[in-house]
């Protein structure tokens, strides 16, 4: 990975700000040419989706996230370098794929540590579920997958039983990738990486027909 720092004055927004009411994004026009695209859900502070844009130019990749506060992070982390091939947008995942992703549009959806809402009367709060998956089923690409990664034992039971519940997608043999080596996939896994903390992995596949 070769990373490069723009001057001050060279640095360009790659926030998309979604139109109300939601209308479907041409991904080609929106990044000007047809090459592949991957989404990140909750990047946090946008580690990862930094790494991955800089070693695959020729991916496009759009990030979402909930809070404004890291949303402003990852975009202060994109916009220093020249990524020509990444937006970042402050929303809703559910809301974003339902209102504004076409169908078999997306490569890859990565889900790396999603809040695990660990209190029984916060579950419905859980992104994983019926709604979620039947989303991510007519969105990705025959061929297309679905990268999981939490800490969270309780989470880890409930999307598997998700993932298990299902029809649209097939367990794969293809886990989350760490854009670069032994440092770590995302923030939160390099931060349990140093406590010592266990991670549970899984790629899903939506079938090729
Ligand atoms: C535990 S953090 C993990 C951040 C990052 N993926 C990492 O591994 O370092 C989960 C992130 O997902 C965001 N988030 C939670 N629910 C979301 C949703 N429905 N749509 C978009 N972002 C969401 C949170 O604000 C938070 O930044």
């Amino acid at each position: 990975m070769s990373d490069v720092f723009l001057p001050k004055d060279q640095r360009v927004s790659r926030e998309l700000v979604l139109e109300e009411p939601a209308a479907v994004i041409q991904f080609s026009d929106l990044f000007g040419n047809d090459h592949p695209v991957e989404l990140e859900i909750g990047i946090g502070k946008g580690l990862f989706i930094t790494r991955s844009a800089i070693n695959q130019p020729d991916t496009n990749f759009i990030g979402i996230e909930i809070r404004r506060k890291y949303l402003n992070m990852a975009r202060a982390r994109v916009e220093k370098r020249p990524l020509a091939n990444t937006r970042l947008i402050c929303g809703e995942a559910l809301g974003f794929l339902e209102g504004y992703v076409a169908d078999n549009s997306l490569s890859v959806i990565h889900v790396y540590y999603p809040d695990p809402w660990p209190k029984k009367r916060h579950h419905k709060r859980r992104l994983f579920g019926e709604a979620f998956m039947a989303q991510v089923h007519r969105v990705l690409k025959p061929g297309g997958w679905l990268l999981i990664a939490t800490d969270h034992a309780g989470y880890w039971e409930h999307i598997q039983e998700v993932l298990q519940n299902q029809t649209y997608l097939e367990s794969g043999e293809r886990l989350p990738e760490d854009p670069q080596g032994a440092s770590g996939l995302t923030n939160f896994a390099i931060k349990y990486q140093q406590e010592g903390r266990e991670s549970y992995r899984t790629g899903y596949r939506k079938p090729v027909v």
